[in-house]
C-alpha cells in the first residue's frame, strides 16, 4: 500500500485534480450549504456547467422539461446526482488525456471509461442496486489510477530498454515495474478526493475476483462492465461502429462474476448500451 501511496502524493503535479468537483462534493455534503453557493461554485467554470447541461438534459436522466440551469439540476435532480454529474462533467477532461504508456491515445481512455460507466449503469438497473449514480461513478473512474501511473510506466519501461521479456497481464507489468498497479493507486486517488467507499472499493477491485469485499455488487457490476467493453474494444474504435457479441460473451460467462439479470437479458442489455452509449458519446464530445 505504501508505494501506491508514494505514486499519489504528488498527483497534482501529474494529473490536473478536478477541484472544481472537489469544492462541489464538499459544498453539497455541507449540510449548511445552500444550493445558491452551490450553484454559484459551478457556474464559475463555464465549461463544467455546459458539461453538465447538457449530462442532465441527455436520456440518460429521462427528463422531459429542458433543464435550463444550474439551479434547475440541482432542485430537479437533488444534490446527490448533481455531486455525481460534478465529478463526471469534471472527469470528462482529465480522462481524455492520452496515455501512452498503456497505448491509450487521446480520447481513449475516456470512451472506455464513459462504456463502462454507462453499461455499469444498465446492469446495475437490472440487477435491481440501489444509487446507480454511484455506481456510475465508479465505473467512469475505475482506470483513473492510469493517469497516475502513465509517466512512472512510461520511465520504467524505457530505463530498461523496453519492457520485460515474456507476456505479461497488465497488471503483473505494473508490479513488475512499479510494485504496485492502477487499479490499487485509482482507489487510493479516489479516497484522497473524499468519495464514498461504495465508489473507491469497486474501482480498488475492478480487476480482482478473490478478495472478500469482491462479492458486493457494485465490485461484481464494475468488474463484469470492464470486461465487457475491454472485450468489445470501445476504448480503441470508432463508437459509432460499436457492437456487442452476444455469441462471445456467452462463451467467456465462466470467467465473469455473477450479476443478477445479465444473462437473462443479455441481448436487451447490450441493445441499450448501445444507444445510451452513443448519446453519452455525442454528450462529452468524446
Ligand atoms: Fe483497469
Ligand atoms: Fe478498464
Amino acid at each position: 500500500m505504501k508505494v501506491a501511496q508514494e505514486y499519489i502524493k504528488n498527483v497534482d503535479k501529474l494529473a490536473p485534480c478536478p477541484q472544481v468537483a472537489l469544492d462541489v462534493m464538499a459544498i453539497a455534503n455541507d449540510p449548511e450549504a445552500d444550493t445558491a453557493k452551490l450553484a454559484a461554485r459551478i457556474e464559475q467554470d463555464p465549461l463544467l456547467t455546459a458539461n453538465m447541461l447538457r449530462f442532465a438534459n441527455s436520456a440518460y436522466f429521462g427528463h422531459m422539461k429542458k433543464i435550463n440551469s444550474v439551479a434547475d439540476i440541482i432542485m430537479r435532480l437533488g444534490l446527490e446526482s448533481v455531486k455525481l454529474i460534478a465529478i463526471a462533467g469534471a472527469s470528462a477532461g482529465l480522462l481524455k488525456s492520452g496515455q501512452e504508456a498503456y497505448g491509450l491515445d487521446t480520447g481513449q481512455l475516456a470512451r472506455h471509461s464513459f462504456a463502462t460507466a454507462v453499461l455499469a449503469a444498465i446492469l446495475g438497473r437490472h440487477a435491481g442496486a440501489r444509487e446507480i449514480d454511484a455506481l456510475f461513478t465508479a465505473a467512469l473512474l475505475h482506470d483513473v489510477g492510469k493517469i497516475v501511473l502513465n509517466r512512472h510506466l512510461q520511465q520504467a519501461l524505457y530505463a530498461d530498454g523496453g519492457p520485460p521479456e515474456g507476456r505479461f497481464t497488465l497488471l503483473e507489468m505494473e508490479h513488475a515495474l512499479l510494485h504496485t498497479d492502477h487499479a490499487r493507486v485509482g482507489m487510493l486517488l479516489l479516497r484522497q478526493w473524499g468519495l464514498a467507499d461504495k465508489i473507491v472499493v469497486p474501482v480498488g477491485l475492478h480487476h480482482t475476483l478473490d478478495h472478500e469485499k469482491s462479492k458486493f455488487l457494485f465490485c461484481r457490476i464494475v468488474y463484469l462492465a470492464n470486461q465487457l467493453t475491454e472485450g468489445v474494444g470501445i476504448h480503441a474504435i470508432d463508437p459509432a461502429a460499436q457492437f456487442f457479441d452476444v455469441e462471445a460473451c456467452r462463451e467467456r460467462s465462466e470467467d465473469f462474476p455473477i450479476v443478477p439479470g445479465f444473462s437473462e437479458h443479455m441481448e436487451e442489455i447490450m441493445a441499450e448500451f448501445h444507444d445510451r452509449y452513443q448519446e453519452t458519446v455525442a454528450t462529452f464530445v468524446l
